[in-house]
C-alpha cells in the first residue's frame, strides 16, 4: 500500500521506525519537572499553567509561537547560583544566551554580574542600568568603537583573546587616559565532550591564545609591560552542554600552572581565574544536570587544590553560566497547523514557527522534548517529528518524540528548555517574523521583547 493511501500512519510504539529515542513514557500528560520551567504543572482541565497562567489563555492574548519565560525559575536559579559561590567568587551570566532588559534587572537585583560579547549586549546591559564595573567584555574580534565604548563606560574587565588585542586594547584605554582591568583567555587544550561547534578550549580554533608553546607566557608578559592594562587574571572556557566536571579539573590545573609560571617569572600573583561558562542542562529525561551548589563546591575544590600545590594564593574565582540559568525557565509554545503521518516511518507534525526562533537542532543536532498543552489526552503515543514551516526540510524543531496520536491541528504543543539560545540565535529566514519573549510571573504575563512585524521587516528594506 502507498503511503499516500493510508493516511492513519504510524499510531503504534510497535511499528517503530530506527531513530534516536528511548521508549515512549507510560503516560504523556506527565511533565518531567528536570526539563520544564519550576512552576510549569497541569490544571484541572489538563491545560498547561507556568507562573500561574495557563497556556491557553498566553496564546489568546499573545500569539503563537511565543517563548514563555517564568520569572520566578530564573530568579531562583540565578540565586541558586549567587548563593553557591558565595562572597568570594563573582558570576557573570552569559548575556549571549539570552539578553533583554528584563534579565538585566534581574540579574541586577539578584546580585549577579554580566557577560556580554558585543556593542549590542553592552547597550541593553548599560540601558537597563547594570553597574559598568559589574560587566566583562568578551569577543575574539571586538572593533574599535566596540573597545572604546566599553572603556569609556568604564566596564570592569575585558577579556582579551589575541596578541593585536592586548596592544588594541591598551591603546585606547591609554588614548582614554585610563587603565582598564583585563584577563588573557587562553585555551587550555582541553577536549571537552560536546558538540564540536561549542567546544572551545582545544587549540585548533578561533578562541583565545594557546598555552602551548609559551604563547599563553609570552601574551602576559607583553600585557604585563602596558600601561593602559591592569592585568588581573586569566580566563578559560572549555565549551557548552557539558555535564563531565573533568574537563574544568584539567582546564583549572594549567590554568594555576601558568599563574604559577606567572610568579616565578614577574613576581606577580594574578589575582582572579575565571573558568568560563559551559555547564549542560536537561533538554529530554536523559540528561541529568548538577545542581549549581555541587559545581561550585567542586570548581572551588579544584583551585584550591591546585594553588595549595603550587603554593599560591587562591585567587577569586569567576564563573559565566548561561544556558544553566536561563535556558530550563522557557519553553516556545506552538500551534499545530498539520499533522501528516508517513506510513511505516512517523508522523511529521508542521507548528507555525521553526529553525527561524529554534536553529539548535538543524545546527547542532539538539534533542528536545514536546507535550501537547492545550488539554490532556489518553491516546496511544505515535512517534513525531515536529517541524517548522520554512522551506527547508532539514527545518526540524523535535526529531524524534512521542505525542497522543489524538493530535490535531489547532492544538498547543510546547518545547521545554529554549530559553537559552534559541531567541538569541533567531533569524528572519524565509521573512518569518521573530517571536515574542512573554515573562509570566505570579499569575500575570507581560511581553518583554515584542513579536516582530511585517512594519519592523520593511523599515530596514529601504531599497
Ligand atoms: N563564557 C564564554 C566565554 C562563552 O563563550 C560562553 C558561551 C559562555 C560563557 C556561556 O556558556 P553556557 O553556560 O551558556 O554554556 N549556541 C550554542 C552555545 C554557544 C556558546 C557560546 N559561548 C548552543 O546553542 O548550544
Amino acid at each position: 500500500m502507498s503511503r499516500s493511501a493510508h493516511p492513519a500512519g504510524p499510531r503504534h510504539a510497535d511499528v517503530l521506525p530506527e531513530g534516536h529515542y528511548s521508549a515512549p513514557p507510560a503516560d504523556l500528560n506527565t511533565l518531567d519537572g528536570k526539563v520544564w520551567a519550576q512552576t510549569v504543572t497541569r490544571n484541572a482541565d489538563g491545560v498547561l499553567t507556568v507562573g500561574g497562567v495557563d497556556v491557553v489563555t498566553l496564546a489568546e492574548q499573545h500569539g503563537t509561537p511565543a517563548y514563555i519565560l517564568d520569572e520566578a525559575d530564573f530568579r531562583g536559579r540565578a540565586r541558586a547560583w549567587r548563593t553557591a559561590f558565595g562572597n568570594d567568587a563573582d558570576v557573570f551570566y552569559a548575556g549571549k544566551a539570552f539578553l533583554s532588559r528584563a534579565v538585566v534587572r534581574w540579574l541586577h537585583e539578584e546580585g549577579l554580574n554580566l557577560d556580554v560579547c558585543s556593542g549590542g549586549e553592552l547597550a541593553t546591559a548599560l540601558s537597563a542600568g547594570m553597574p559598568a564595573d559589574r560587566i566583562a567584555f568578551h569577543g575574539n574580534n571586538k572593533s574599535t568603537e566596540e573597545i572604546r565604548r566599553a572603556v569609556e563606560s568604564g566596564v570592569g574587565r575585558i577579556v582579551l583573546d589575541s596578541f593585536q588585542e592586548i596592544v588594541r586594547v591598551a591603546h585606547i584605554a591609554q588614548s582614554l587616559g585610563k587603565r582598564q582591568r583585563v584577563q588573557i583567555r587562553i585555551t587550555v587544550g582541553v577536549e571537552a565532550h560536546t558538540h564540536e561547534f561549542i567546544a572551545t578550549a582545544h587549540e585548533d580554533q578561533k578562541f583565545g591564545i594557546p598555552l602551548a608553546d609559551g604563547q599563553a607566557a609570552e601574551a602576559v608578559r607583553r600585557a604585563l609591560q602596558l600601561d593602559g592594562l591592569e592585568l588581573i587574571g586569566i580566563h578559560s572556557h572549555i565549551g557548552s552542554q557539558i555535564f563531565d566536571m573533568s574537563g574544568f579539573e584539567v582546564a583549572a590545573h594549567r590554568v594555576v600552572g601558568l599563574l604559577k609560571v606567572i610568579r616565578d617569572e614577574h613576581g606577580v600573583e594574578l589575582p582572579e581565574i575565571d573558568l568560563g561558562g559551559g555547564l549542560g542542562i536537561a533538554y529530554t529525561s536523559d540528561d541529568d544536570p548538577r545542581e549549581p551548589h555541587e559545581i561550585a563546591k567542586a570548581l572551588t575544590e579544584i583551585v584550591t587544590r591546585e594553588c595549595e600545590a603550587a603554593r599560591l594564593s587562591t585567587p577569586r574565582i569567576s564563573v559565566e553560566p548561561g544556558r544553566a540559568i536561563v535556558g530550563p525557565t522557557a519553553f516556545t509554545l506552538y500551534e499545530v497547523g498539520t499533522v501528516k503521518p508517513l506510513d511505516g516511518l512517523r508522523t511529521y507534525v508542521s507548528v507555525d514557527g521553526g529553525m527561524s526562533d529554534n536553529i539548535r537542532t538543524a545546527l547542532y543536532d539538539a534533542e528536545y522534548s514536546v507535550a501537547l498543552v492545550s488539554r490532556a489526552s489518553d491516546a496511544e503515543p505515535m512517534l513525531a517529528r515536529v517541524v517548522g514551516k520554512h522551506c527547508e526540510s532539514g527545518d526540524i524543531v523535535v526529531k524524534d518524540a512521542f505525542l497522543p496520536s489524538d493530535l490535531a491541528p489547532g492544538d498547543l504543543i510546547a518545547v521545554p528548555a529554549t530559553g537559552a539560545y534559541c531567541r538569541s540565535m533567531a533569524s528572519n529566514y524565509n521573512h518569518v517574523l521573530r517571536p515574542p519573549v512573554v515573562v509570566v510571573h505570579e499569575g500575570e504575563s507581560r511581553v518583554v521583547v515584542r513579536r516582530e512585524t511585517e512594519e519592523d521587516l520593511l523599515r530596514l528594506d529601504v531599497g
